[in-house]
């Protein structure tokens, strides 16, 4: 009997992937890039745009990642390369490779579990996970699904008593390291988001209807209990119903009279290492030294607070001359490539924070879109080093790079020299 059309498809289609094709187009991605692509698809735009979009004009996102592309490769041939060692340590931390998930809140906007597979890839992984204060899930549920290292990014909030509460549940994860974000005193203005009629919990309107109807998979995802919200914050806050991101920062957890003394207060009640995110200049960094953290991260937190701010790799130089070995730097903000993540670590960091790279996973595929977002970066990583003649992390210095000069100041109105850069610096 001859064969249906649809038999002789269904053998074909086998045949196919019996030889080697891959028929889910998240197997076949070759960059971020891709994946990114595959989320756009995947998500209606409102929910696209809270992962992809940046304040303002969105200048300092772009020029976070084109100044990456500034950054050039001088490459050493004839060097074994036999073994290409990517391990590396921070703050008495061994860690597999020289980056870290870090942290992105509202994951459950952009459908699926949210943070929770995210927080299992990390796991498979062994590649620290940092929850976020504004994830959608608790800290104590992200916990449960973890089986890799746990950070923490801790927003200060205005009451004292929540940055406490939050403080002692992050030991009680037992997260080893606490990330306390330094640059949302306000929350960054985020045109996208205004357009789309953005809140928190999502809902679908007349604008947003026929999006939702077309991204069915999205819309069952964000019905699902429980609202979503700032679960970390449940027992402290009653959550408004569907406000502006914006109102509920200002609202309920803006303090605006933020001050060094406080990172000094959160110092006494950590005793791991801490870290403050968002450093931009070398005169922070200095400060941030001072009073008791361990690392910094410079970011600019994706260009999502201050637009216009300069790109995180523009900032990295005149930092990490200023603060030298005595800190551990972490970079983010605009990694997208292994070469982007060996292009940081050769011009300055220690360690490089994931961001939208992995967002963009997990909104195209989940758990499983996270794994493969690492298996990419980790192959292109390999391969950079390889090429470049690097055989380890501690290797990677800017031997193996060439940047714009102005990075270090030089042309630039009222930059210091790094020899100037004190805390008392003053333009
Ligand atoms: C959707 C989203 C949510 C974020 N949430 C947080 C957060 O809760 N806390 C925080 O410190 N940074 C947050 N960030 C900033 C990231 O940690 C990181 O600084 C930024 O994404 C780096 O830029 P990149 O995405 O270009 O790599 C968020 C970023 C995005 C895109």
């Amino acid at each position: 009997m001859a064969d249906s059309p649809l038999s002789a498809a269904l053998e074909f289609a086998r045949m196919l992937t019996a030889g080697g094709l891959r028929l889910d187009p998240l197997d076949s991605a070759p960059s971020i890039e891709d994946i990114r692509r595959l989320a756009r698809r995947r998500l209606p735009t409102m929910a696209f745009d809270i992962l992809d979009g940046a304040s303002n004009h969105e200048l300092t996102a772009e020029e976070n990642v084109s100044d990456l592309r500034e950054v050039r490769f001088r490459p050493r041939w004839l060097t074994d390369i036999s073994t290409v060692d990517v391990s590396t340590s921070a703050d008495g931390q061994a860690l597999a490779r020289p980056y870290v998930l870090g942290p992105l809140g509202l994951q459950r906007m952009i459908g699926g579990e949210g943070e929770l597979g995210a927080v299992r890839a990390a796991g498979t992984a062994n590649i620290p996970f940092t929850i976020s204060t504004a994830s959608n899930w608790t800290m104590e549920e992200l916990a449960e699904q973890a089986s890799g290292p746990l950070w923490y990014q801790l927003y200060m909030y205005r009451s004292e008593q929540i940055v406490s509460n939050l403080i002692q549940r992050a030991k009680g994860i037992g997260a080893e390291v606490l990330v306390v974000t330094v640059d949302v005193p306000l929350n960054g203005k985020r045109y996208r988001d205004h357009r789309n009629g953005m809140s928190i919990p999502p809902r679908i309107t007349p604008r947003n209807a026929v999006q939702a109807i077309r991204h069915l998979d999205w819309t069952r995802a964000i019905m699902r209990p429980p609202t979503i919200g700032f679960r970390n914050l449940k027992d402290e806050i009653q959550g408004d119903n569907a406000v502006s991101h914006q109102e509920f920062v200002a609202k309920h957890l803006a303090n605006l009279a933020l001050t060094w003394e406080s990172i000094e207060d959160v110092r006494r009640q950590w005793d791991g290492p801490l870290y403050l995110k968002g450093i931009l200049t070398p005169e922070d960094a200095l400060r941030a030294r001072r009073a008791g953290a361990d690392g910094i991260y410079v970011s600019n937190h994706g260009g999502r607070q201050l637009d216009s701010s300069p790109s995180s790799i523009r900032a990295l130089p005149l930092i990490a001359d200023a603060v030298g070995d005595d800190m551990t730097i972490i970079f983010d903000s605009g990694i997208r490539t292994g070469d982007d993540i060996a292009k940081a670590l050769a011009v300055g960091a220690d360690l490089v924070s994931i961001g939208r790279a992995w967002g963009y996973g997990n909104a195209a595929a989940g758990e499983k879109g996270v794994l493969r977002v690492l298996d990419i970066l980790d192959g292109e990583l390999a391969l950079a080093m390889g090429q470049l003649g690097a055989t380890s992390i501690a290797a990677l210095d800017r031997s193996f790079v060439e940047y714009p000069e102005a990075w270090h100041g030089h042309g630039m109105h009222r930059a210091p020299e790094p020899s100037e850069v004190t805390e008392e610096f003053t333009p």
